[in-house]
């Protein structure tokens, strides 16, 4: 059976679009049920997930594969077969091998894990459009000299070849130089959630007043923000409360490198001895009470986590550790939102 579902269309709007998702869901109408449960991992039971507007499942954690170089398809390989069921990407050569996570994805899908197949709508595969701010001029996946929907086009185009399949998911990396041709660009990706390219859409970087604006605006409403979670922006608190009320997924990074502090908090270090067992795991800790500041959403979304570890050991641990979020307890997490100036 072929693991992609290619439909060799080319369609009105003369993409050359060949990779569509699997079933035809027309925004605004109920979705299929979410895909069956991946293929557990031999220690660890599949990590609870997170529900997108459609009723999409979104994993807890995503693999990160910015600054990966040459040993990007390798790694994405590792983190799946390890139990990642997720990856994030951008086509922007500057920081992300695009093409070489195509290349791991589709070596993980060719291959067995402990004798199964894991199907490719288990995954939830993700990359974005980067504007030209965001480039290297001299490696760039577009002319520079293109209107703003001919580069998005190019872009996402790009996308979809080398990574081969549809996606769940493609985001705006950070909002345009003004919101005029922020929504210009996201018009252009509304425009393959219809052609059913993609499933979900997001903007990364994004303040509270533009997001409210986007939302207000657009037709595909963002199931998706991913954001800086340290004290710089005051932990987003105001960005997760708005996806909170809008049942969307808050995609968290920097999460360790950006939080020396909360990694030193003695809630940290009782989460870890508590839930993990062991006073070494602070790293998974912080990234248990990260993800249970999405518990109890009830428009459905929460909290994400992106992690680009390069290390299996650290990969497996962050897996098996994500599986345990229910285990945070309300007290804990009300200490840690304390930390962070979140309401309890
Ligand atoms: N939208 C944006 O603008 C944007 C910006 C930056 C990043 N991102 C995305 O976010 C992803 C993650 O980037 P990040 O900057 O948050 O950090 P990261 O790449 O996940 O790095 C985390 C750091 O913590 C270390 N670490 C120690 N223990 C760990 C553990 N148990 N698990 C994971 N890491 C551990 C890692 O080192 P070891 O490798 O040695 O474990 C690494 O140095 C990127 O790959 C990219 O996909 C997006």
């Amino acid at each position: 059976m072929h693991i992609y579902r290619r439909l060799m269309t080319i369609n009105r709007r003369g993409f050359s679009a060949e990779i569509r998702r699997p079933g035809t869901m027309r925004p605004g109408t109920p979705s299929p049920p979410p895909p069956p449960s991946p293929v557990p991992s031999e220690e660890a039971g599949p990590a609870p997930s997170l529900t997108l507007p459609g009723s999409r499942t979104h994993p807890l954690l995503l693999y990160g594969t910015a600054w990966k170089k040459g040993a990007t398809a390798e790694l994405v390989t590792t983190a799946l077969r390890t139990g990642f069921q997720g990856v994030d990407t951008a086509c922007q050569p500057k920081h992300y091998r695009e093409d070489l996570v195509g290349n791991g994805l589709k070596e993980f899908l060719m291959t067995s894990v402990r004798g199964q197949h894991t199907p490719r709508d288990t995954l939830f595969i993700q990359s974005k459009f980067t504007s030209p701010g965001g480039q290297d001029p001299r490696n760039c996946p577009y002319k520079l000299t293109l209107p703003l929907a001919s580069m998005v086009k190019m872009s996402v185009t790009t996308s979809l070849a080398h990574l081969d399949t549809y996606l769940d998911a493609l985001l705006l990396h950070s909002p345009m130089e003004t919101h005029a041709e922020t929504l210009e660009a996201y018009r252009v990706l509304e425009d393959y959630v219809r052609l059913e390219k993609i499933w979900h859409l997001g903007v990364s970087n994004v303040a509270l007043p533009e997001l409210e604006r986007l939302y207000e605006e657009c037709q595909v409403k963002p199931a998706i923000v991913q954001n800086r979670f340290w004290p710089g922006n005051n932990w987003d608190v105001d960005v997760r409360r708005f996806c909170r009320d809008h049942g969307m997924v808050w995609q968290s990074f920097w999460t360790l490198s950006g939080n020396p502090q909360l990694l030193k908090s003695g809630v940290v270090q009782r989460v870890a001895i508590r839930v993990l067992e062991d006073s070494d795991k602070k790293e998974e800790a912080l990234y248990l009470l990260v993800l249970a500041l999405g518990r109890g959403w009830e428009k459905g979304g929460g909290v994400a986590i992106l992690d680009g570890t390069t290390r299996e050991v650290a990969m497996k641990s962050d897996c098996e550790a994500a599986a345990l979020v229910g285990e945070v307890s309300d007290a804990e997490l009300g200490e840690f939102k304390g930390l962070i100036g979140e309401e309890v």
